[in-house]
């Protein structure tokens, strides 16, 4: 088992390895010493549920846990106000009180949902993540951000409310078909091409086939490195963004239906376009990216319109007033915040 730390404000423990969902409690309990006399409450959803939802709970019990267990339909359209209101007057309803604690059994939705309704009910209660996608082990189970979505895009609801730790068993992303372990291995190749030319050529020479919590567990480190550097997302923390603002936007276009690490692989190959065309970049930095999401499995092609994207991306996050921030690769391992007029914004996607 490989354990690291995270360095927020409140510092807290990752485990990666594999079978340690069966351990689970056993191994929280090591540095959240309450826990046992705790009433935990684990969130799933309805495809993970049926695969680990028993051996969760019986980890939780045979540490002498109240267990109680509560489901939410699988997929993104979970993340929205009416469902988050009812779970939070479940957890009212079972008097769950401020020393209790949550539990997200599950990928970013079911983490993100279970974050958000950690950090509202009683003015916030402690959680723990465990994650069963690839995506969601190396990306929002750590770090805290929490969220659900509005009309108007993904994520534009949430809070900032760190878990007391995360445990990711890697046995776990055998039951994942190929094209959602993909949206993990986009995630994961976004850290190499961030700030370790050494973990991209790894992931590309087959790393998640021969060592993969040892891939799992680096990628989780520098997400810890830059979460630790800004918590609250002011600055550095943008950087975890690369092929985002391209990549929300095409999943809002989409309606969901393209997956969170396939719009960010389109987007991070946008990005390359767009960092190439703006001399950002060393001359062969795009064209390795591409290639490099190609050998993995990824298709490239953006399906809507420079005026569809455009029209999304003026509500993104990372807008601010008339620009919005395109984090852009100046070469494998080296990428910057570059603010783009949004005036410009439109002739940028054209150019694509
Ligand atoms: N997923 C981006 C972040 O945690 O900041």
């Amino acid at each position: 088992m490989l354990k690291q730390w995270i360095s927020t404000k409140e510092p807290y423990p990752v485990y990666v390895g594999s079978g340690l969902l069966s351990e689970a409690g056993n191994i929280f309990t090591e540095e959240f010493s309450e826990l046992p006399k705790k009433t935990v409450v684990i969130i799933s959803d309805s495809n993970v549920a049926p695969l680990y939802l028993h051996q969760a709970e019986n980890s939780f019990r045979n540490i002498g846990c109240n267990v109680h267990t509560y489901e939410i339909p699988a997929g993104e359209t979970s993340k929205n106000w009416a469902l988050l209101g009812q779970a939070l007057e479940h957890l009212a309803g079972l008097q769950i009180t401020r020393s209790d604690c949550l539990v997200a059994l599950g990928g970013g939705v079911v983490g993100d949902f279970t974050g958000f309704a950690a950090s509202i009910y009683l003015r916030g209660i402690p959680f723990l993540q465990i994650p069963t996608t690839l995506l969601a082990a190396v990306d929002s189970s750590v770090g805290g951000k929490t969220a659900v979505d509005l009309k108007a895009g993904k994520n534009l609801a949430g809070t900032f409310w760190q878990p007391r730790a995360v445990l990711c068993d890697t046995d776990v992303f055998r039951t994942l078909s190929s094209e959602i372990f993909l949206d993990g291995v986009a995630e994961s190749i976004k850290y190499g091409i961030l700030r370790d030319q050494n973990l991209f050529a790894d992931i590309l020479n087959g790393g998640f086939q021969s060592r993969c919590a040892s891939i799992v567990s680096r990628c989780i480190s520098m997400k810890g490195e830059i979460v630790s550097e800004d918590e609250f997302d002011r600055g550095t923390r943008e950087l975890l963004n690369l092929g985002h603002t391209f990549g929300h936007a095409i999943e809002t276009c989409s309606h969901y239906q393209v997956t969170h690490g396939h719009a960010v692989a389109v987007g991070m190959h946008m990005a390359g376009i767009a960092a190439k065309r703006l001399g950002v970049c060393d001359p062969t930095c795009s064209g390795t990216i591409t290639d490099a999401l190609l050998q993995l499995g990824f298709h490239l092609e953006c399906p809507y319109s420079p005026d569809d994207l455009y029209r999304v991306m003026l509500r993104d996050k990372k807008r601010k007033g008339n620009t919005i921030d395109l984090i852009l690769p100046r070469s494998i391992g080296d990428c910057v915040i570059r603010p783009m007029p949004i005036a410009d914004l439109l002739s940028c996607l054209q150019e694509q």
